[in-house]
């Protein structure tokens, strides 16, 4: 068994990326392979050097960046020194995850199969471009990819004599041990140590009082949206225009309760954690010891969408006939259009999962939770103010998520609809910090800048101009776009008042205010000899923000109509004239989904 060892490293911004690694992991053991998976950046790049087999599982965020967690890996394996063929004893697999309804499709992992490649390593199987958008999500990639990697895999390292692979029914061993505490322990105090940090991160937040939670749309408008106010005066922290803001949810009273009740736990019942894989830490942003209702309340992300480790566990333990053949269906190659259909097509959560399997859900051992449900995520907001034009505070403009699927109750964002739902006369606070955005204003402060965000695609323009007007820099023109004016006018109050000063030239286009779609495209086209002079005789920087979907492709074809246009440009010059604004960051876009 000697050298039977595979390295998983992955990069993950929102845990997918590293379940889909842990669950390589899992099938490595199972195939009786010592095997490590960690972070990219929790691992000493100066071992790649030695490693046989390696699988890379990254996924690719916003517009094609590396996710937090492999960042210093992605510097280092890019640095243009490396020695060619300093990876020639590694194989290698890169397995992508990315979703194609952006421009740069798994942008990350392409790059790094590349580039292992030009450092000599040999590639075992060409690199896997799971997608999101595909019609039954990442695993209708994911799936053959693995297993033809593990044909080449058992080609170069046989299953030992007499040992077969170990069937998926047999339990591994948890991710934590844990103790549960007895009830004389001195009780500990659920709430969370209130940080004097400068450097609030994602295990050390800071808690934000909120001061507001304001909706700024019609109420009979569709769509919830609230503009949220954040008190950091105490906080040391310090951001710039286009920064963004990092809220770590709760879940709702109503939804722990329930998942407590389903798993047949205790809310105050009191537990430690230990380690029992020396690869994997101890979450740090729990106390030690924790009580249930903190550890369903604040870490564990019991309204997702489960995903296929999650059916694997449950028929793992499950005991009765009926669900069980249910549940083990839905782990086959088989069962994956079924399971699609009965989870990520309608959106069905985890709590419903198990609310369906209640035989199932009330035998897991208490110490599979960690394995069973993955981490509650931060969620990124781009800030909408200014710390020079709002000092002490931090404002955000949030979409209250709210939508119907086939199932009968609606579907609801975890972190909005509990920011919306808390009552500021009550001083709640809000957990947060602060991360660099993808966009931010130009160097020299006097550039005018051109800004394009409908909806709430407007919020780092709230910051952008805000901060210019409260130094006095002029040129700040903005293009919002919304349904109706008397509905979705988000700020009108803000922006009239800086019209009425000179201080910012407005385009509003009404989507639904008349009977054909105006969109913000079509007044940056009605504004196009504007438009070209700002950006060609005033050198101004372009922006964009907002949804992912369409918007920001239209923008950036009106603009290049505008350059031809007004340019007098060929279609091919007017592109590479757009490349040239891009490369000098001219040209910002800041899109989410
Ligand atoms: P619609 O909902 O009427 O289609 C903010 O969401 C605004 O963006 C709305 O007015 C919305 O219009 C509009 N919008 C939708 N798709 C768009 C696109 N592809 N380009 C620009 N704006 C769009």
């Amino acid at each position: 068994m000697e050298n039977r060892k595979l390295l998983i490293l992955y990069g993950s911004q929102t845990g997918t990326a590293q379940d889909v690694a842990e669950r390589i992991g899992r099938e490595a053991r199972r195939r009786h392979f010592s095997t490590r998976v960690t972070p990219l950046d929790s691992y000493s790049m100066a071992n790649l050097i030695g490693e046989d087999l390696v699988v890379f599982v990254c996924s690719t965020t916003g517009q094609g960046d590396p996710p937090d967690n492999m960042r210093l890996f992605w510097r280092f394996i890019m640095r243009k020194n490396l020695p060619t063929e300093s990876l020639c004893s590694m194989r290698y697999a890169v397995l992508g995850l990315g979703d194609s309804s952006y421009l740069k499709f798994n942008f990350i992992a392409k790059k790094i199969d590349k580039r292992l490649q030009q450092l000599g390593a040999k590639q075992l199987e060409s690199v896997g471009l799971a997608d999101d958008q595909h019609e039954i999500g990442a695993d209708a990639v994911i799936y053959p990819w693995l297993e033809s990697l593990w044909r080449k895999i058992l080609d170069i390292h046989p299953l030992p004599p007499d040992l077969p692979i170990i069937p998926q029914l047999t339990i591994l061993p948890p991710r934590y041990r844990v103790s549960l505490i007895d009830k004389d322990c001195p009780r500990f105090v659920n709430g969370v140590t209130v940080t004097e940090s400068k450097t609030a991160d994602n295990n050390n937040p800071y808690q934000a009082r909120l001061l507001s939670n304001r909706r700024v749309t019609a109420t009979d408008h569709f769509q919830d949206v609230r503009l949220v106010k954040l008190d950091i005066s105490d906080s040391g922290m310090s951001y710039s225009p286009g920064d963004v803001v990092m809220i770590h949810p709760e879940n709702s009273p109503e939804t722990v309760s329930d998942f407590i009740q389903y798993m047949g736990l205790h809310s105050d019942s009191m537990f430690t954690l230990q380690q029992n894989d020396p690869d994997i830490p101890l979450p740090l942003c729990l106390p030690s010891p924790c009580t249930v209702s903190y550890l369903v309340t604040h870490y564990l992300d019991i309204n997702s969408v489960p995903r296929r480790s999650f059916f694997e566990l449950l028929a793992q333990f499950s005991e009765d006939e009926l669900e069980k053949e249910k549940l083990e269906e839905f782990c086959t190659a088989e069962g994956q259009e079924e399971l699609y259909t009965y989870c990520n097509r309608v959106k069905r959560n985890i709590l419903e999962v198990l609310h369906d399997f209640p035989k199932t859900s009330s035998i897991i051992p208490f110490e599979y939770l960690f394995d069973l449900i993955p981490q509650l995520q931060p969620r990124a907001f781009s800030i909408a103010s200014s710390q020079n034009a709002h000092p002490g505070e931090i404002h955000v403009l949030m979409a209250v998520v709210r939508y119907k699927t086939k199932l009968y109750h609606p579907r609801e964002g975890v972190c909005s609809t509990w920011i919306a739902s808390l009552d500021p006369a009550t001083s709640p606070t809000v957990p947060i910090w602060v991360k660099k955005g993808t966009v931010s204003l130009p160097k020299d402060p006097t550039t005018p800048v051109i800004m394009v965000g409908p909806g709430t695609g407007v919020a780092p323009f709230r910051s952008f101009i805000c901060e210019r007007v409260s130094k006095r820099i002029m040129g700040n023109t903005l293009f919002f776009g919304c349904r109706s004016e008397s509905k979705d006018f988000m700020c009108e109050e803000d922006w009239k008042s800086l019209v009425s000063m000179g201080a910012l030239k407005l385009f509003t286009a009404f989507s639904r205010d008349q009977e054909d779609k105006v969109y913000v495209q079509h007044k940056i086209k009605e504004n196009g000899a504007y438009v070209w002079d700002m950006i060609n005789n005033y050198q101004a920087w372009f922006y964009v923000a907002g949804n992912a979907k369409q918007m920001p492709d239209d923008v950036r074809d009106a603009v290049k109509y505008v350059i031809e246009e007004h340019g007098h440009m060929t279609s091919d010059e007017a592109e590479i004239y757009l490349r040239k604004l891009d490369q000098c960051r001219r040209y910002q876009a800041e899109t989410w989904s």
